[in-house]
Protein backbone atom coordinates (compact mmCIF):
# COMPACT_ATOMS: atom_id res chain seq x y z
CA UNK A 1 0.00 0.00 0.00
CA UNK A 2 0.90 3.35 -0.67
CA UNK A 3 1.16 6.26 2.21
CA UNK A 4 0.29 9.61 1.11
CA UNK A 5 -0.17 12.63 3.68
CA UNK A 6 -3.06 14.24 3.93
CA UNK A 7 -2.39 17.90 4.28
CA UNK A 8 -1.19 20.85 3.06
CA UNK A 9 1.27 22.12 5.91
CA UNK A 10 4.68 21.75 4.31
CA UNK A 11 6.57 22.02 7.31
CA UNK A 12 4.59 18.93 8.53
CA UNK A 13 5.28 16.92 4.47
CA UNK A 14 8.71 17.78 4.85
CA UNK A 15 8.78 16.19 8.42
CA UNK A 16 7.10 13.08 6.84
CA UNK A 17 9.08 13.02 3.68
CA UNK A 18 12.61 12.66 5.93
CA UNK A 19 11.28 8.94 6.46
CA UNK A 20 11.65 7.61 3.14
CA UNK A 21 8.59 6.42 3.66
CA UNK A 22 5.78 9.55 1.69
CA UNK A 23 4.46 8.26 -1.64
CA UNK A 24 2.19 11.25 -2.22
CA UNK A 25 0.47 14.27 -1.04
CA UNK A 26 -3.29 15.14 -1.02
CA UNK A 27 -4.58 18.76 -0.51
CA UNK A 28 -7.95 19.80 -0.82
CA UNK A 29 -10.02 23.39 0.00
CA UNK A 30 -10.19 23.30 3.77
CA UNK A 31 -7.11 22.30 4.05
CA UNK A 32 -5.29 25.13 2.03
CA UNK A 33 -7.80 27.79 3.69
CA UNK A 34 -6.55 26.29 6.92
CA UNK A 35 -2.86 26.67 5.46
CA UNK A 36 -4.18 30.41 4.84
CA UNK A 37 -0.92 30.51 1.97
CA UNK A 38 -1.28 31.34 -1.26
CA UNK A 39 -2.77 27.77 -3.15
CA UNK A 40 -0.36 27.75 -5.92
CA UNK A 41 3.22 28.70 -4.11
CA UNK A 42 1.94 26.14 -1.74
CA UNK A 43 1.63 23.49 -4.30
CA UNK A 44 4.83 24.26 -5.64
CA UNK A 45 6.88 23.60 -2.25
CA UNK A 46 4.88 20.36 -1.70
CA UNK A 47 6.16 19.36 -5.12
CA UNK A 48 9.66 19.83 -4.53
CA UNK A 49 9.66 18.17 -1.34
CA UNK A 50 7.71 15.20 -2.63
CA UNK A 51 8.30 13.39 -5.82
CA UNK A 52 5.16 11.41 -5.68
CA UNK A 53 1.53 12.54 -6.88
CA UNK A 54 0.88 15.54 -5.49
CA UNK A 55 -3.40 16.49 -5.51
CA UNK A 56 -4.30 19.81 -6.27
CA UNK A 57 -7.89 20.29 -6.18
CA UNK A 58 -9.63 22.53 -8.60
CA UNK A 59 -11.91 25.45 -7.28
CA UNK A 60 -14.59 25.93 -9.98
CA UNK A 61 -17.84 23.12 -10.13
CA UNK A 62 -18.43 24.35 -13.86
CA UNK A 63 -16.62 22.35 -16.64
CA UNK A 64 -15.44 25.31 -19.04
CA UNK A 65 -13.59 26.27 -16.02
CA UNK A 66 -12.32 24.10 -14.47
CA UNK A 67 -10.58 22.84 -17.59
CA UNK A 68 -8.67 26.18 -17.28
CA UNK A 69 -8.29 25.85 -13.63
CA UNK A 70 -6.62 22.50 -14.14
CA UNK A 71 -4.54 23.70 -17.04
CA UNK A 72 -2.74 26.21 -14.49
CA UNK A 73 -2.70 23.87 -11.94
CA UNK A 74 -0.82 20.62 -14.36
CA UNK A 75 1.79 23.28 -15.39
CA UNK A 76 2.71 24.17 -11.62
CA UNK A 77 4.99 20.84 -11.89
CA UNK A 78 5.05 17.23 -13.75
CA UNK A 79 3.78 15.58 -10.26
CA UNK A 80 0.81 17.55 -9.85
CA UNK A 81 -2.35 15.11 -10.11
CA UNK A 82 -5.56 17.20 -10.64
CA UNK A 83 -8.34 16.70 -8.21
CA UNK A 84 -11.71 16.91 -9.29
CA UNK A 85 -15.47 16.67 -7.85
CA UNK A 86 -16.94 13.23 -8.35
CA UNK A 87 -19.73 15.42 -10.83
CA UNK A 88 -20.44 15.42 -14.23
CA UNK A 89 -18.77 17.92 -14.50
CA UNK A 90 -15.88 16.86 -12.85
CA UNK A 91 -16.07 13.37 -14.58
CA UNK A 92 -16.22 14.97 -18.25
CA UNK A 93 -12.99 16.96 -16.72
CA UNK A 94 -11.68 13.69 -15.81
CA UNK A 95 -11.91 12.11 -19.04
CA UNK A 96 -10.98 15.57 -21.06
CA UNK A 97 -7.59 15.74 -19.00
CA UNK A 98 -6.86 12.17 -18.79
CA UNK A 99 -6.85 12.30 -22.77
CA UNK A 100 -4.52 15.10 -22.79
CA UNK A 101 -2.17 12.60 -20.41
CA UNK A 102 -2.90 14.50 -17.02
CA UNK A 103 -3.02 12.82 -13.67
CA UNK A 104 -6.32 13.37 -11.94
CA UNK A 105 -7.88 12.16 -8.38
CA UNK A 106 -11.74 12.13 -8.33
CA UNK A 107 -12.69 13.04 -4.98
CA UNK A 108 -15.48 13.24 -2.59
CA UNK A 109 -16.83 9.51 -3.63
CA UNK A 110 -19.46 8.44 -1.37
CA UNK A 111 -21.04 5.58 -3.51
CA UNK A 112 -19.72 2.26 -5.46
CA UNK A 113 -21.16 3.85 -8.56
CA UNK A 114 -19.81 6.94 -8.62
CA UNK A 115 -16.38 5.06 -8.25
CA UNK A 116 -16.90 2.83 -11.55
CA UNK A 117 -18.03 6.71 -13.11
CA UNK A 118 -14.54 7.45 -12.18
CA UNK A 119 -12.82 4.34 -13.49
CA UNK A 120 -14.72 4.87 -16.89
CA UNK A 121 -14.04 7.95 -17.20
CA UNK A 122 -9.73 7.38 -16.85
CA UNK A 123 -9.00 9.03 -13.15
CA UNK A 124 -5.69 8.00 -11.83
CA UNK A 125 -7.18 7.66 -8.23
CA UNK A 126 -10.15 7.70 -6.83
CA UNK A 127 -11.05 9.31 -3.20
CA UNK A 128 -13.66 7.30 -1.37
CA UNK A 129 -14.12 9.10 2.15
CA UNK A 130 -14.78 6.80 4.95
CA UNK A 131 -14.59 8.93 8.02
CA UNK A 132 -17.05 10.70 6.43
CA UNK A 133 -19.47 7.83 6.00
CA UNK A 134 -18.39 6.11 9.44
CA UNK A 135 -19.78 9.82 10.59
CA UNK A 136 -23.38 9.55 9.15
CA UNK A 137 -23.41 5.87 10.68
CA UNK A 138 -22.88 3.39 8.20
CA UNK A 139 -19.65 1.37 7.38
CA UNK A 140 -17.56 3.27 5.22
CA UNK A 141 -14.83 0.43 4.73
CA UNK A 142 -17.82 -1.43 3.54
CA UNK A 143 -17.51 0.85 0.30
CA UNK A 144 -13.72 0.04 -0.17
CA UNK A 145 -14.55 -3.33 -0.24
CA UNK A 146 -17.40 -2.86 -2.69
CA UNK A 147 -14.82 -0.74 -4.79
CA UNK A 148 -12.07 -3.36 -4.97
CA UNK A 149 -14.31 -6.10 -6.02
CA UNK A 150 -16.20 -3.83 -9.15
CA UNK A 151 -12.91 -2.75 -10.33
CA UNK A 152 -11.00 -6.55 -10.13
CA UNK A 153 -14.06 -7.39 -12.15
CA UNK A 154 -12.91 -5.42 -14.70
CA UNK A 155 -9.35 -5.63 -15.47
CA UNK A 156 -9.57 -2.95 -18.21
CA UNK A 157 -10.49 -0.69 -15.17
CA UNK A 158 -6.53 0.81 -13.66
CA UNK A 159 -8.01 3.58 -11.34
CA UNK A 160 -6.12 3.60 -7.81
CA UNK A 161 -8.93 3.41 -5.12
CA UNK A 162 -7.16 6.13 -2.81
CA UNK A 163 -8.85 5.86 0.99
CA UNK A 164 -9.36 9.06 1.97
CA UNK A 165 -11.19 10.73 5.03
CA UNK A 166 -8.81 8.09 7.10
CA UNK A 167 -9.21 9.26 10.84
CA UNK A 168 -7.30 6.24 12.34
CA UNK A 169 -4.51 3.71 12.76
CA UNK A 170 -7.54 1.13 12.05
CA UNK A 171 -9.27 2.39 9.09
CA UNK A 172 -5.36 1.93 7.51
CA UNK A 173 -5.30 -1.38 9.02
CA UNK A 174 -8.94 -2.11 7.05
CA UNK A 175 -8.40 -0.26 4.04
CA UNK A 176 -4.93 -2.29 2.97
CA UNK A 177 -7.00 -5.65 4.37
CA UNK A 178 -9.64 -4.56 2.04
CA UNK A 179 -6.96 -3.97 -1.20
CA UNK A 180 -6.97 0.02 -1.44
CA UNK A 181 -3.78 0.73 -3.40
CA UNK A 182 -3.42 4.10 -1.27
CA UNK A 183 -4.27 5.28 2.16
CA UNK A 184 -4.35 9.38 2.47
CA UNK A 185 -3.60 10.03 6.08
CA UNK A 186 -3.27 13.17 8.35
CA UNK A 187 0.32 13.32 9.47
CA UNK A 188 -0.48 12.56 13.17
CA UNK A 189 -2.56 9.67 12.44
CA UNK A 190 0.62 8.46 10.16
CA UNK A 191 3.31 8.66 12.69
CA UNK A 192 0.80 6.96 15.18
CA UNK A 193 1.08 3.85 12.76
CA UNK A 194 4.66 3.34 14.17
CA UNK A 195 3.50 3.19 17.61
CA UNK A 196 2.82 -0.05 19.95
CA UNK A 197 2.74 0.11 23.58
CA UNK A 198 4.22 -3.46 24.00
CA UNK A 199 7.63 -1.90 20.93
CA UNK A 200 7.94 0.76 23.97
CA UNK A 201 8.18 -1.31 26.77
CA UNK A 202 10.11 -4.12 24.87
CA UNK A 203 12.85 -1.05 24.01
CA UNK A 204 13.20 -0.03 27.41
CA UNK A 205 13.99 -3.30 28.81
CA UNK A 206 16.63 -3.96 25.66
CA UNK A 207 18.27 -0.61 26.64
CA UNK A 208 18.52 -1.18 30.10
CA UNK A 209 19.49 -4.91 29.78
CA UNK A 210 22.12 -3.64 27.25
CA UNK A 211 23.24 -0.74 29.81
CA UNK A 212 24.22 -3.46 32.31
CA UNK A 213 26.96 -5.20 29.78
CA UNK A 214 28.97 -2.04 29.82
CA UNK A 215 29.60 -2.64 25.78
CA UNK A 216 29.54 -0.36 23.06
CA UNK A 217 28.58 -0.93 19.56
CA UNK A 218 30.51 1.86 18.33
O1 LIG B 1 -8.61 14.99 1.48
C1 LIG B 1 -9.90 14.60 1.71
C2 LIG B 1 -10.18 13.86 2.99
O2 LIG B 1 -9.10 13.10 3.40
C3 LIG B 1 -10.84 14.65 4.05
O3 LIG B 1 -10.87 14.04 5.32
O4 LIG B 1 -11.28 14.07 7.74
O5 LIG B 1 -11.98 16.04 6.35
O6 LIG B 1 -13.20 13.90 6.20
P1 LIG B 1 -11.88 14.54 6.45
Amino acid sequence: MKFFVDTADVAEIKDVAASGLLDGVTTNPSLIAKANRDFKTIVAEICAVVPGPVSAEVASTEYTQMMKEAHVLAKIASNVTVKLPLTWDGLKACKALTSEGIKTNVTLCFSATQALLAAKAGATFVSPFIGRIDDMGYDGMQLIREIRQIYDNYPALHTEILAASIRTVGHVRDAALAGADVSTVPPSVLKTLAQHPLTEKGLAQFTADWAKTGQKIV
